[in-house]
């Protein structure tokens, strides 16, 4: 089988399930040329060094959304005016440097180890009450019925938005994540149904910060406009909405699926699920272990500002490159043993979130929510089970985790 075939095979529904065995076959042609000119990137030792190469951009604008309708007014005045105001709001997890780094500095700001240790005991509550609520219950759906709405819900906490609107919230999140997955984002009508989506929470959140701004409170949206940069003063309206969507979209599925990729993992080697309900101080070293293992942000793409030589391959200016995250962390020559599940692993410096300069500011929150749920989920399901062998997966390759997971239960431990 050519490597091109090998790629287009990863990106089909049927390897959703398990993938790793064409990641161990990729990693044999560790930059592989695709034939619509993409190049896909397999080894450790390549990813490590291409997210540390300055000629590698992250701004891939999605396609453009002009088509000739035949209406001047609409083609040559309406279009292009809405589509620089899109162009505008770009989030800078598609920016380079220095944009992206001023955009960067802010947030980081913002996510204060205070400020994140505080997010532990209110995790904590929302993660037994949405537990409490699966009481005289046979069966639970893992995914609906909580790591769904955790991650939501922690999240309009971090940002303030009220309680009440986080049901709509959660609606919006599960579209615009679409916009982050590398293989949905070129479906065009999924990338329109983005947009709509994108102007209605725009509309919120400019409501919402003009509401804050009138009654302030302790918040990281309210600390993200307020905040005077010595040197650039107030972030813009653009950035700032796109900013607070960025950090709700990049927030949600990942950790959704960080959590459910992580019961379903305990479930499938249940002396780790005892282990970890006996001994809940091994939850970090568990959550890392998962990161690797069984990631949910399985690869990202960028584009090649100039050519690049790596591995004995000129990849070409302007081409396409795919880094294979989760591939990278499963190389058995950085991995001793890569396809064991093993908490107890000495060095584990995986791409779980990435790395260099676009590294996942939300880290530090995303592993307390793993930790924080699976210790809940380990003490109060009484004998949990699974009911399928194998889940129903959600479609992208990219974002991958399943859409459902149910699991039997005898009961809930108070
Ligand atoms: C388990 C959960 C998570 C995983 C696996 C994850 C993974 C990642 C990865 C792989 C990247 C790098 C993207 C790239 O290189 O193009 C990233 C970036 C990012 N993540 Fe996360 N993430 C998680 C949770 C979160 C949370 C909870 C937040 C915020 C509330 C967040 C916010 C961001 C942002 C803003 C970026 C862009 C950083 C930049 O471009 O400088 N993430 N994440």
């Amino acid at each position: 089988m050519s490597q091109d075939t090998l790629f287009a095979r990863i990106l089909a529904g049927k390897s959703r399930p398990n993938p790793y065995p064409l990641y161990a076959i990729m990693r044999k042609t560790p930059v592989a040329r695709q034939t619509d000119g993409t190049y896909v990137v397999s080894s450790y030792d390549a990813i490590y060094r291409l997210l540390y190469d300055p000629r590698l951009s992250s701004e891939d604008l999605p396609p453009p959304l002009l088509h000739w309708t035949g209406n001047p007014i609409k083609d040559l005045i309406i279009d292009p005016i809405k589509e620089q105001i899109r162009a505008r709001h770009r989030p800078f997890i598609f920016r380079d440097p220095p944009d992206h780094d001023v955009l960067r500095r802010r947030v980081m700001r913002e996510f204060s180890p205070e400020r994140v240790r505080a997010m532990r005991g209110k995790t904590e509550k929302i993660a037994h009450d949405l537990i409490d609520n699966c009481q005289s219950r046979e069966q639970i759906d893992l995914v609906d019925n909580f790591s769904y709405p955790l991650p939501v819900t922690v999240i309009c906490e971090l940002l303030g938005i009220p309680r009440e609107d986080e049901p709509q919230f959660q609606g919006w999140a599960t579209q615009l994540a679409t916009a982050l997955d590398p293989d949905q984002r070129s479906d065009e009508e999924n990338w329109k149904k983005s947009q709509i989506t994108f102007d209605q929470i725009s509309a919120y959140m400019q409501a919402l910060i003009d509401r804050k701004r009138a009654d302030p409170q302790e918040d990281m949206l309210l600390g993200l406009a307020t905040y005077k940069d010595p040197s650039d003063g107030r972030m813009n309206n653009y950035d700032l909405i796109s900013t607070a969507v960025l950090l709700l979209v990049a927030g949600h599925e990942t950790t959704v699926n960080l959590i459910t990729n992580g019961m379903l993992t305990l479930l499938r080697h249940p002396e780790h699920l005892e282990r970890l309900r006996a001994t809940p101080a091994m939850a970090p070293r568990l959550v890392e272990e998962l990161l690797r293992y069984e990631p949910p942000v399985h690869y990202r793409t960028r584009l090649a500002l100039a050519e690049i030589e790596i591995g004995g391959v000129k990849i070409p200016k302007g081409t396409p490159v795919v880094l294979l995250l989760a591939a990278g962390s499963r190389d058995p020559d950085r991995f001793p043993d890569p396809d064991c599940f093993d908490p107890d692993r000495e060095s584990n410096t995986h791409f779980g979130f990435g790395g260099s300069l676009h590294y996942c500011v939300g880290a530090p929150l995303a592993r307390i929510e793993g930790e924080v749920a699976l210790v809940a989920l380990a003490r109060r399901l009484l004998n949990p089970r699974l009911v399928e062998t194998v889940p129903r997966y959600h479609p992208g390759a990219s974002l991958r985790g399943p859409r459902h997971l149910p699991i039997a239960i005898d009961g809930i431990i108070d």
